[in-house]
């Protein structure tokens, strides 16, 4: 069904702005209200209380988050208050309408690969605690519709947000970057992400479905890929292992298996690195 409103939390995002584009072009029937800073703090309850009564959405999709890994393991309370708290908060609030909540591949402790919506998280890291914690939550929502995706390829706001922006960054400042030959996702560009996402709320689908690119693909591989994308920044890349590093742990091979979402979609997901060959170069 397509909702009358429709409240995207961290439209201003990555995912959140491709989606806030699609469904307001795709549905001009609907008022797409986004939610998010500088607006509106989703930690302030009171006020986001006030600010849903006044919309009154009939179908919520939560992309807010603290998404950097970093920041919710130099400071696991403030990653709790905004990934799980605010969570918890917009989940009461939308007691009897769809609710969509995005979380992650990194769910998976990274040691199988291929993980689908049955095999159990084994989060390795705050982040990814904080989402199977938030997961836990939206799973007792009777309309719940949990979405875990993988590095999202776009153009953001900031032009900070995703892997490919950052990457270019640095190849535009004459870094070399280290890429692991050992270390796989799933990736998708953050406009199919969107597309399939509200077709799945349009559809009425709930559960856990897993929305990513259908290849696994390495840190590595991926770094070919986009240099070969931006010969004008002159691009430079150094094969490294997981072996060799010694932070913060790294899961291996969380490549996510997306046939559910494929099911439900009657299409299948496209494969990254076919989806790039034809996109046109983001500057
Ligand atoms: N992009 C990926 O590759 C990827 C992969 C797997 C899962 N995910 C998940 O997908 C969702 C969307 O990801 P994304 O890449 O679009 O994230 P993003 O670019 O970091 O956007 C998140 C948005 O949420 C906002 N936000 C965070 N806390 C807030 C608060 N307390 N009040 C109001 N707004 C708040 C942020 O605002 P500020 O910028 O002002 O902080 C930002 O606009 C997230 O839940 C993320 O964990 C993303």
């Amino acid at each position: 069904m397509i909702p009358r409103v429709l409240w995207i939390t961290g439209a201003r995002g990555l995912i959140g702005s491709y989606l806030f584009g699609q469904a307001a072009l795709l549905w001009p029937q609907c008022r797409v209200v986004a939610v998010g800073r500088p607006e509106l703090d989703l930690t302030e309850h009171t006020r986001v209380r006030d600010q849903f009564l006044a919309d009154s959405p009939s179908a919520v999709i939560h992309c807010a988050a603290i998404s950097r890994s970093p920041i919710c393991q130099a400071d696991p309370a403030l990653a709790r208050r905004h990934n799980v708290d605010v969570t918890r908060h917009l989940a009461e609030l939308a007691a009897g309408i769809p609710l969509v909540f995005f979380s992650t591949d990194l769910v998976f402790d990274g040691t199988q690969g291929h993980y689908t919506e049955d095999d159990s998280p084994n989060p390795r890291l705050i982040y990814a605690e904080t989402k199977v914690e938030a997961e836990q939550i939206v799973r007792t929502h009777e309309q719940h519709l949990i979405i875990r995706t993988s590095l999202n390829y776009g153009h953001s706001d900031t032009g900070t947000r995703s892997f490919n922006e950052e990457m270019v960054t640095a190849w535009r400042q004459g870094r070399t970057l280290k890429l692991f030959t050992d270390e796989f996702r799933s990736p998708i560009a953050a406009t199919e992400t969107a597309r399939a996402v509200l077709e799945l709320l349009e559809r009425n689908a709930t559960g856990t479905v897993h929305v990513a690119g259908t290849e696994r693909v390495s840190r590595w591989e991926l770094g070919q890929l986009l240099a070969a994308r931006h010969p004008e920044v002159q691009p430079r890349i150094e094969p490294s292992s997981l072996r060799d590093f010694t932070g913060p742990p790294r899961p291996a091979d969380v490549s996510l298996k997306c046939s559910r979402a494929e099911q439900l979609l009657g299409r299948p997901l496209p494969r990254f690195r076919d989806w790039i060959a034809q996109a046109e170069p983001l500057r």
